[in-house]
């Protein structure tokens, strides 16, 4: 295992991340809100594989909770996710309390227009608007690096991306393919919410997606057909609660398309008892 800088103030972070760069280092950032596992630590392999320095800042971002939504709750783990860190050789945790990120309740909000008007966006009011704010401090924070993010979270990826271009950020972004346990259920902290009985059901999310894209890949061109069969499928699992969307749309601007043609996404978003998940995958129509 090798030594791990711990960062907690936005001083120390910046400092660290000038010094690599002023040694010739490339920086690697590693956004994540702790409780890591092991699709976090493919994000961390790819950055220590691709750049000199790797930061995880873990960060518990008050800004992305809705009111009622799982703050409170959310699983933290942080000695072990430090000590993760260390052994997979990031180089350190940027850890800051919440009154070091927002001495003072930002004013900024961040609008992403079309990008965040649908899904996500739809369902969770202020939410994508709150990680492009977090994410926006830890691009200047961290400053000129290669940032990874995971493509579970399809319409975040999107907005940070855009984030970065917009505002001609040296960053590059970078999306990783998402990791799954053998049932196809996506690697996620709130997993941990999950009873056995949902935990066995939370599959069917998966299977809704390869049914999407398997019509899709049959012939299927029209959205309301594939986004039928993925409801069904959904309704097959009675554990199930409200199912927030299961849709399939473009996947760079995530608005409809009819009938399907060129890089698609298929998303879905559903309540499991006392966790909510989403998953998302990828099909093409070639043009
Ligand atoms: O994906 C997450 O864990 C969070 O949304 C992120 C990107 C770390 C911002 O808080």
């Amino acid at each position: 295992m090798s030594d791990i800088g711990l960062l907690h103030t936005v001083g120390a972070a910046r400092a660290f991340c000038e010094a690599a760069r002023a040694r010739g280092e490339t920086v690697g950032l590693v956004p994540t809100m702790g409780a890591l596992h092991d699709g976090h630590l493919s994000l961390l392999r790819r950055s220590v594989a691709e750049t000199g320095v790797t930061v995880v800042s873990i960060f518990v971002n008050p800004l992305q909770f809705g009111a009622g939504e799982d703050l409170d709750a959310y699983p933290r783990g942080f000695d072990d996710d430090v000590r993760r860190c260390a052994v997979e050789g990031a180089a350190a945790v940027f850890a800051p309390s919440v009154a070091e990120m927002y001495p003072q309740p930002p004013v900024l909000s961040l609008d992403f227009g079309e990008l965040s008007a649908r899904l996500e966006g739809a369902r969770r009011p202020g939410h994508l608007g709150g990680v492009g704010v977090v994410v926006a401090k830890l691009f200047a924070i961290i400053g000129a690096c290669r940032a990874y993010f995971g493509e579970k979270d399809w319409q975040q990826l999107a907005v940070v991306s855009r984030l970065a271009a917009d505002l001609s950020l040296p960053v590059e972004v970078v999306g990783c393919p998402t990791v799954r346990e053998p049932d196809g259920l996506a690697l996620s902290s709130r997993n941990a919410y999950l009873g056995a009985a949902e935990r066995a059901a939370a599959a069917v999310l998966h299977g809704t997606l390869r049914a999407g894209a398997a019509l899709i890949e049959a012939g299927e061109r029209r959205t309301a057909a594939v986004e039928a069969a993925m409801a069904e499928v959904l309704a097959t699992e009675p554990l199930v609660g409200p199912v927030d969307y299961a849709c399939v749309v473009d996947a760079a601007t995530l608005a409809p398309r009819e009938p399907l043609a060129g890089e698609l996404r298929l998303l879905v978003a559903a309540h499991l008892g006392a966790a909510r998940l989403i998953d998302n995958l990828g099909a093409t129509v070639p043009t």
